[in-house]
């Protein structure tokens, strides 16, 4: 984990409320892994004062973009960035997605709204190594949708404006029960109540599933104790998103 100082190169608009910004900074592109975060303090002064978490979008050599929703101050003040300003942005941090190994053959990986941060880069990632790579992607509607950069892709909104009318997770289930996929890995990320429902239908198909938990975090690497998640069997009763995640294996965390 490094802390960097680096230029923003621009902030472009993708759909509704969703912005990408593009900075520089080799180290990051070059170390980062699909998965793991970077924690970004957005300003100089104290408002906010803590970093927020973003997931790494997208990285091509020095530069690197992550894609947010304004929701608060934070995500304000990046959307307002402007070339050659400066970010103070701390990584990478957290574990990153288990996909570079012989247990599965094809990738099911499934976003919810921003959801789809990492899911790029895992993307480019599955490809170099030659896994089978289908998407499922689910937002509130086509304008909120942020949709390139992905492979074999299924959509669902919520109002029905593309594809499939309802859930991600029940498009992925209609596709599931169609489709043989040979041995299948599901690889999420999103809102809770849709990893919930990941978590369910990977338990009903027994499909080994790893969540991107986006729970609210304030140092981002192991100090503060304060983004705990409760553990499920007898060892230890929580962990912690920023260092133990934000990537976990379903069955072992309660959402
Ligand atoms: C590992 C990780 C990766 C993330 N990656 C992305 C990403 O790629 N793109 C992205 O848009 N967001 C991502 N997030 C969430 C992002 O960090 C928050 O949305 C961001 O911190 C909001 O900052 P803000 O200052 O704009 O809002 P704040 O002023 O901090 O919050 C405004 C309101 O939103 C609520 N809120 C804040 N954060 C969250 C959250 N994570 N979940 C639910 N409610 C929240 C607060 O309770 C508050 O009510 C990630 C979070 C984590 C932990
Ligand atoms: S955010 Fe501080 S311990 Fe996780």
């Amino acid at each position: 984990m490094t802390q960097e100082f680096c230029h923003v190169q621009h902030v472009q608009q993708v759909a509704d409320n969703v912005f990408v910004l593009t900075f520089s900074s080799e180290e990051i592109s070059e170390s980062i892994q699909p998965g793991q975060f970077i924690n970004i303090k957005v300003n100089e002064g104290t408002e906010p004062l803590l970093r927020r978490p973003f997931s790494v979008y997208r990285t091509d050599r020095k530069q690197v973009q992550i894609i947010f929703n304004v929701i608060g101050k934070g995500t304000a003040a990046l959307r307002k960035k402007n070339k050659d300003d400066w970010l103070d942005v701390l990584g990478p941090l957290g574990v990153p997605f288990g996909f570079d190994n012989d247990d599965y053959k094809t990738a099911i990986l499934i976003g919810g709204g921003l959801g789809v941060a990492p899911l790029p880069i895992l993307t480019k990632s599955l490809k170099k190594i030659g896994k089978g790579v289908v998407t499922f992607l689910g937002s509130r509607s086509s304008n909120h949708m942020a949709e390139n950069h992905l492979e074999n892709l299924n959509v669902a909104t919520d109002d029905g404006s593309k594809g499939f009318h309802g859930t991600v997770v029940d498009l992925a289930k209609e596709r599931l029960s169609v489709d043989m996929f040979a041995r299948p890995k599901i690889f999420a990320c999103g809102p809770t109540p849709m990893l919930r429902a990941v978590a369910s239908m990977s338990n009903e198909r027994d499909i080994p599933c790893e969540a991107s938990l986006e729970g609210p975090m304030a140092c981002g690497f192991g100090i503060c104790q304060g983004c705990p998640v409760e553990l499920i069997g007898s060892g230890k009763k929580y962990a912690l998103v920023c260092k133990d995640g934000p990537v976990f294996d379903i069955r072992t965390i309660r959402i």
